[in-house]
């Protein structure tokens, strides 16, 4: 006979069948949009499969009603955000987000606890004793608890330093990295204790122990690492999500916190190597110094260009690379950018895009503008497909972007940045830096580009000089 807790195990299977081709998808410009709406039908099921089991398992009116309540009021706050948040606002409302996964996983390991170990005598407690499954209960809420913790604190700190609330400088306190460490060695200690001895005061001392865990872990990165903690903050409230299914016995939960835990560690390990840097010391929050601003030291003179004599060069050249960074998105240039891109192909001149995996503030930010402004993906290439291709470019168009294409990080050992792969740009006969001064970008260092002889500034707005410049080659 089919119940509703077995056709809710079935929609369970299909709803992670269906986050399975959404991540799949979205890992592509041309199915990004289908991975998308497989996401969504894959959440609606999940949720409808759950409220369904709800009413099932005979939960009672009052509760009911609150999950309804809680319900329309998270969609309303959910559909706001998402329709008046900047894309520039994305890395900090994403971090705000896993902050909410992270309390909802320290809410519910406590329920867990007051639910069972608190109330040895009463009927969870009895249901798990008869599984044999009270000793592995006591630790799932400890771990759910600890994890999710680490993820709300982090969270909340780089919601602070993304939307500069706070100082991006990373927080040295004396050893920091044994202070990380030793908070580890103690919660392990203390899981073991809990394990044997479910007290509530093990579980407050967790508790505090996480919340100060995350806040140093965060506290301690800076500058030009923050891109790794906000993927690094996603892994981590996978598993806190992952650590809910467990206590919660919810199959689909755990699944699918699995899947951000380890889809979201796989990014970070991808931008730490796009940043050469090191993941684990990203784990261990020990990282972040060495991205903060350097002395600089006298680079030399710059030379401005023109628009005109920029229409000019661009009317000349026949193979053109556009390098976008962050600059592009807050001029909101991609438009025309776009529109440029037309204008130089039907000229004739062969026109593609250089990005860079962390240009921008957050992964795959180029790609969402320009695919948003439907410049043709094939003209669009990752950093490895075209770096090569730069000493035979006639010119380089750099909208908005700066650490991304910093000489220093190729050829000067001793900057913050040495060892980061960039854009190698400067290869190119003649480059144009569109930017509105010789400011340095996010990681606070000065960009030697800027004072080679084949590059020409062009101060301004980045949209305005690009509307100036297709009205120049008009
Ligand atoms: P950045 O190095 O941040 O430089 C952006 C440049 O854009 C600035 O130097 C700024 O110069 C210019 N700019 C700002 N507004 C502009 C406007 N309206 N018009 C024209 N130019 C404008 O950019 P990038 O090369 O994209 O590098 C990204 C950096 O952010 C890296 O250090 C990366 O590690 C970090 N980061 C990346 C991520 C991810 S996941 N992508 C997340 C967080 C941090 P002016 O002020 O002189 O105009």
């Amino acid at each position: 006979m089919i119940t509703v807790a077995s056709a809710a195990s079935a929609a369970y299977i299909v709803a992670a069948l269906l986050f399975i081709l959404a991540l799949d998808g979205l890992s592509r410009h041309e199915t990004a949009k289908v991975g998308n709406t497989f996401g969504i039908a894959g959440m609606t099921l999940a949720l409808a499969a759950t409220i369904a089991l709800a009413i099932d398992r005979d939960i009672e009116g009052s509760g009911l009603g609150l999950l309804v309540v809680a319900m329309i009021i998270g969609a309303a706050i959910g559909l706001w955000r998402a329709r008046v948040v900047e894309m520039t606002g994305m890395p900090e409302l994403i971090a705000a987000l896993h902050s909410f996964v992270g309390l909802a996983a320290v809410l519910v390991g406590w329920n867990g606890y007051l639910e069972v170990e608190n109330d040895p005598h009463g009927a969870e407690a009895a249901h798990l004793n008869a599984l044999s499954t009270l000793g592995i209960h006591h630790a799932e809420v400890f771990i759910g608890v600890f994890v999710g913790a680490v993820t709300f604190t982090g969270s909340i700190i780089a919601f602070l330093k993304l939307s500069a609330r706070m100082k991006s400088k990373p927080l040295v306190l004396p050893g920091k990295n044994l202070l990380n460490l030793g908070t580890l060695v103690v919660f392990v200690g203390l899981t073991v204790w809990f394990v044997i001895q479910p007290q509530l005061w093990l579980l407050v001392v967790v508790t505090l122990l996480a919340l100060a865990l995350g806040l140093h872990l965060v506290a301690s990165i800076g500058g030009g690492d923050m891109p790794v903690v906000v993927s690094m903050l996603n892994s981590y409230s996978g598993w806190a999500a992952a650590a809910s299914g467990f206590l919660l016995e919810n199959d689909l939960l755990i699944v699918t916190g699995a899947l951000v835990g380890s889809s979201g560690a796989y990014l970070s390990y991808i931008m730490c190597q796009a940043m050469n840097r090191s993941f684990l010391s990203v784990i261990a929050g020990g990282f972040g110094i060495e991205a903060g601003p350097s002395a600089g030291g006298d680079l030399g003179s710059h030379r401005e260009t023109s628009v005109a004599e920029v229409a000019e060069l661009l009317s000349a050249a026949s193979s053109v690379v556009i390098a976008p960074g962050y600059g592009m998105a807050v001029a909101q240039a991609q438009y025309g950018v776009a529109d440029l891109t037309k204008v130089l192909r039907d000229k004739g001149i062969q026109v593609r895009f250089a990005i860079h995996p962390v240009a921008g503030r957050l992964p795959g930010h180029m790609n969402v503008l320009l695919a948003e402004a439907k410049v043709p993906y094939d003209i669009v290439l990752e950093m490895d497909e075209v770096n090569d291709d730069f000493a035979a470019t006639d010119v380089v168009l750099v909208i908005g972007a700066n650490d991304t294409v910093n000489p220093a990080a190729a050829e000067d050992p001793s900057s913050p940045i040495a060892g980061m792969p960039v854009l190698r740009v400067w290869e190119a006969t003649d480059v144009v830096v569109l930017k509105r001064s010789m400011a340095s970008g996010y990681a606070g260092v000065p960009n030697p580009l800027f004072h080679r002889d084949n590059t020409g500034m062009l101060f301004g707005d980045a949209k305005d000089q690009v509307t100036a410049i297709i009205a120049g080659l008009r």
